[in-house]
C-alpha cells in the first residue's frame, strides 16, 4: 500500500509458472497479447517451466498461442509482448530453479507470481518462492480448485499464508471476471422490481447448467485428479448460486459482496449421495492420461439446498458435463404458478412456469417468461418471453481482466479463503462417498437419472447454444 495515495503498487513482472501447459497456452498468452495491445502491460513477463527452449522456441510458443486464438492482428503488439518475455527452465523442486528467477526478473521488485501449474505443485512453489526471498512486495496468484477438499484447501491457505499476508493472494476463478456472471450482481441490486419475489415465496426452483460440447482433450492428467465435481460444481457453479442466493449488500464496495457470497457457502446443506448424479462420457477410459478402470466424473448432477431465511425449502438443481449436446450456460429461477386457474388454457400444469433466464454463454442475455392471451374469443394465452440481448462489445477478456487486477493489488472479483472452506464443506461428503459414475452417449445430456433427480421441478430446461439475439 503506498502511504501517501493509500493506493496498492502496480505489480512491476509477471512470472507464470506453467508457461508451457495448456492454460498459458489458451488463455493466458492471448490475454497478454491483448493486454500489450490496449496499452494494459509493459512489465517484463518471465515463463518459467520444466521443459528447456531455446529463445526462438519460446517466442514460437507464444506465436502458436496467439495465432491459435485468432491470429496476430497488430505486429507492434506482439513485437512488444516478445520483447517483455523471458522463460526460466526448471524443476520447481530445485532452489537452482527460483535463483534463476531471480536473475530473470532483473530489477523487478514487486513481481506477481502466477501459478498456472497442477495443484499438487502449489505449496511447492509457494515454499520455494518464500526460501528464495522472492516473496516480499510480490503477489501470488492461484487458480482454482484450491486443494482437493477441505483439508487440502486449509493445508494450502496455510502453506501461503506461511508467505504472503492475505491481501497478497489472489484466488481466481475465472466464472468471476466474466461480464454476464457480473451482471447476476448488478442486475439483482440495480433494479427494485426483483427482490420483492426473489425469494421461498415466489421461487419455486433454480437450474444452473453450464453444458460443453468437447471431451477433456489433453488434460486427461489433471482430470484425473479432479472430476466435474471439483472442477466445476464446486466453484463455477457455486460462484454463480451466490451470486443469486445473497443477500443484499449492506454497502458499497465488495468487501461486503464477499461476505454475503460467504454466508450462501455457509447456509448450503451438505450434499448426501442421494443429491448427486455422477456421468462418465464413453470413451472417457481410452482418453490419454485417463486411468482403464476411472471411475472419474464427466458429469454431475446436483440438487442443493440452502438452508436461509430466503431460501428454506427452494431446490437449486445444478449439471455439468463434457461431450454434452451442445456448449452453453444458463440460469433459470422458476416461479410458482398462480394460486387460482381461471381462464381456459388447456393444461396449465403442463405449460412451464413463468421464469427468469439469465443466458450466461454463448450470447449473453435475460429473458423475462409471462403468459400472455392470444388474439381470440376464449381466454387463451402462450408464455412468451421479454428478451433482453447484452451487446457484448467492449467486453474486456476473462483472464486480461483478473491479471490486471491482480497485478494493481484489486481483490474484487477474487475468492475469500472464508468462501472456498465454505464451499469445500458442502460436496466433501460426497467427495469420498459416492455411487459410480453411470456411463453416458457422447452428445447427449448425460445419464437418465439426472433427468430423475429434477422431475419433481418439471426437467431440465432445453438449451440452444445457436440462440441469438433477435434481429
Ligand atoms: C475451467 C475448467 O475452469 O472452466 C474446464 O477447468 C472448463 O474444464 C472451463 O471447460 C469452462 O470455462 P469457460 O470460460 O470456457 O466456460
Amino acid at each position: 500500500m503506498n502511504a501517501t495515495t493509500g493506493a496498492a503498487a502496480r505489480s512491476d513482472a509477471l512470472v507464470v509458472f506453467g508457461f508451457t501447459g495448456d492454460l498459458a497456452n489458451k488463455k493466458i498468452l492471448p490475454a497478454l497479447y491483448g493486454m500489450v495491445k490496449r496499452g494494459e502491460l509493459a512489465v517484463p513477463v518471465v515463463g518459467v517451466a520444466s521443459t528447456a527452449l531455446s529463445g526462438e522456441q519460446v517466442q514460437q510458443r507464444v506465436r502458436d498461442s496467439i495465432e491459435h486464438a485468432g491470429g496476430v492482428d497488430d505486429a507492434r503488439a506482439f513485437d512488444k509482448l516478445l520483447s517483455l518475455v523471458r522463460y526460466v527452465a526448471g524443476d520447481y523442486k530445485e532452489p537452482a530453479t527460483f535463483a534463476a528467477l531471480r536473475t530473470a526478473l532483473g530489477s523487478a521488485a514487486r513481481p506477481a507470481h502466477y501459478l498456472a501449474i497442477p495443484p499438487p505443485l502449489f505449496e511447492t512453489v509457494i515454499r520455494s518462492l518464500g526460501a528464495a526471498g522472492l516473496a516480499a512486495n510480490a503477489r501470488v496468484i492461484i487458480e482454482k480448485p484450491f486443494g482437493r477438499d477441505l483439508a487440502s484447501a486449509i493445508a494450502l491457505d496455510a502453506a501461503a499464508h506461511a508467505v504472503f499476508p492475505e491481501a497478497s493472494i489472489f484466488r481466481i476463478d475465472h466464472y468471476l471476471g466474466k461480464e454476464a456472471i457480473m451482471n447476476i450482481l448488478y442486475f439483482r441490486f440495480a433494479n427494485s422490481f426483483l427482490e420483492p419475489i426473489w425469494n421461498r415465496h415466489h421461487v419455486a426452483s433454480v437450474e444452473v447448467t453450464l453444458a460443453e460440447d468437447f471431451g477433456i482433450g489433453e488434460r486427461g492428467g489433471f482430470y484425473e485428479s479432479a472430476g466435474a465435481l471439483r472442477d466445476v460444481v464446486e466453484n463455477h457453479l457455486f460462484q454463480i448460486v451466490a451470486l443469486l442466493a445473497m443477500e443484499p449488500p449492506a454497502t458499497p464496495g465488495f468487501a461486503a459482496v464477499h461476505a454475503e457470497k460467504a454466508g450462501v457457502f455457509q447456509a448450503m446443506r451438505k450434499l448426501t449421495a442421494n443429491d448427486v448424479v455422477r456421468g462418465q462420457y464413453e470413451g472417457y477410459r481410452a482418453e490419454k492420461g485417463v486411468a482403464a478402470d476411472s471411475d472419474v466424473e464427466t458429469f454431475c448432477a446436483a440438487r442443493l439446498f440452502i438452508d436461509s431465511w430466503r431460501w428454506a425449502g427452494v431446490p437449486w438443481y445444478l449439471r455439468t458435463g463434457k461431450f454434452l449436446a451442445t456448449s452453453a450456460a444458463e440460469v433459470i429461477v422458476r416461479l410458482q404458478r398462480p394460486p387460482q386457474r381461471l381462464f381456459d388454457d388447456g393444461e396449465p400444469t403442463r405449460e412451464p412456469p413463468n421464469y427468469i433466464r439469465f443466458r450466461l454463454q454463448p450470447t449473453p442475455a435475460i429473458a423475462i417468461a409471462a403468459r400472455v392471451k392470444r388474439p381470440g374469443k376464449g381466454f387463451v394465452g402462450e408464455q412468451r418471453e421479454l428478451f433482453l440481448c447484452e451487446d457484448e462489445a467492449g467486453e474486456e477478456p476473462t483472464y486480461a481482466r483478473l491479471l490486471g487486477d491482480a497485478m494493481a493489488g484489486d481483490g474484487a472479483l477474487f475468492t475469500s479463503q472464508d468462501a472456498v472452506e465454505a464451499a469445500w464443506a458442502v460436496v466433501d461428503g460426497v467427495l469420498a462417498h459416492h455411487p459410480a459414475a453411470l456411463s453416458y452417449a457422447r452428445g447427449s445430456w448425460g445419464p437418465r437419472a439426472a433427468d430423475d433427480l429434477i422431475a419433481g421441478a418439471g426437467g431440465w430446461h432445453t438449451l440452444d447454444a445457436k440462440e441469438g439475439c433477435p434481429p
